[in-house]
């Protein structure tokens, strides 16, 4: 049941910090050490693995395009991620060196299913993440590493993305261990970040009213776009798919790199952009982005910036400035799609929409 919330989409984004919590729970020592019980696949067998394709749909595909960051940084292995209603039809080069990643909340997306079957015909090993217990596509997996975020009924996605990204994190570092690609100590410390990710996200729910209140003044908006680069990429994604689900609104994402090979031609006076700002770090991730905002700023966009605490150098260009606890890069993903979560689903109630239940759609699509 609702548990006193207007509607279950609000429930389960406040579970997000226990989701997160659950999926790591007895998975790790604290000497870094992974467990991964319902891996059915023997180390051997992951050490023949060269190469990785992830399939999803929706929001879990967005999971898969957070996690091929991690999984090629952590492992040097290969890693694509493509759309399962895309994927079986091209052709793709398949054999048992290849480890297909099927990620599903519901466990019973007819897209996800019937590209892990094509899978699994050309003898590739095929591993689910998957949400719900006994369902169809992890009982026709190779292994599976369930997401033990609790049963998840409001059509849009929002701890079942949370704990899809965080078991991806689980493959990522199993991988790295069996391949010897990551130390112990350099393993553990990964995962002493991930274990302080759910506090993070307890603190952004906490501050939620600041982004509320945004949703409410841009609630007669008819385009928001979002620009994130690197994780921020895909983290943008998601903003965009909640919000086109839930509002009714013309939403896009885009890689910020982009923007200047077509998408800034959308940009016009008092457009709503938000930006998924990266850490300072080496690779200029940071400065690259903070151009881009000021490249649409120039151009009249309204920005609203998610930055990490105590980044001040976006604070001349930010129009609302959403703050996000510090986490590595790779983590981002996991504090920075929340206040987008808050804000869509803020958004549709302004306008009077059923929040878990938005028209045309279901919560598992089991037709392709
Ligand atoms: O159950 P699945 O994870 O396989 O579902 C995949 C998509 O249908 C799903 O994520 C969809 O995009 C959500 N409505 C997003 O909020």
């Amino acid at each position: 049941e609702k548990g006193g919330y207007e509607w279950f989409m609000l429930k389960e984004m406040d579970e997000q910090p226990q989701a997160v919590a659950d999926t790591l729970l007895g998975r790790h020592s604290q000497t870094g050490q992974l467990q991964l019980d319902e891996m059915r696949l023997s180390d051997d067998e992951l050490r023949e693995v060269d190469r990785i394709v992830i399939i999803a749909c929706g929001t879990a595909s967005y999971a898969g395009l957070v996690a091929k960051y991690a999984i090629e940084h952590w492992t040097r292995i290969p890693c694509e991620v493509e759309l399962a209603s895309e994927f079986r039809y091209r052709d793709p080069i398949l054999d048992k060196s290849t480890l297909v990643v099927a990620i599903s909340q519901s466990g019973e997306t007819m897209d996800t299913l019937m590209a892990i079957r094509y899978a699994r015909q050309q003898k590739a090993r095929v591993l689910s993440i998957c949400n719900t217990n006994g369902s169809t596509i992890p009982r026709e997996s190779d292994a599976v590493i369930y997401t033990h975020a609790g049963p998840e009924v409001a059509v849009a996605s929002t701890k079942g993305f949370l704990s899809q990204v965080v078991a991806c994190y689980l493959l990522a570092l199993y991988l790295a261990q069996v391949k010897g690609t990551k130390y112990g100590d350099e393993i553990a410390s990964i995962l002493a970040e991930i274990d302080r990710v759910p506090a993070g996200i307890q603190r952004l729910l906490d501050e939620g009213d600041q982004v509320r209140k945004l949703a409410a003044d841009l609630s007669g908006s008819r385009s928001i776009l979002f620009l994130g680069r690197h994780v921020g990429y895909p983290v943008a994604l998601e903003g965009a798919l909640k919000l086109k689900e839930l509002a009714y609104i013309h939403a896009e994402g885009f890689a910020a790199g982009e923007l200047k090979h077509g998408p800034i031609a959308l940009v016009e006076d008092g457009l709503p952009v938000f930006v998924v700002v990266p850490p300072k770090g080496r690779d200029q991730l940071q400065e690259k982005t903070i151009s881009s905002i000021q490249e649409i700023r120039a151009r009249g966009a309204r920005t609203i910036v998610l930055a990490e605490d105590g980044d001040d150098d976006v604070v001349p260009y930010a129009d609302h400035l959403i703050r996000l606890p510090k986490v590595p890069t790779l983590l981002q993903p996991l504090v920075a799609t929340v206040p987008l979560q808050i804000f869509a689903t803020e958004f549709a109630d302004q306008l009077g929409h059923d929040v878990d239940q938005p028209r045309n759609l279901a919560k598992s699509v089991t037709v392709e």
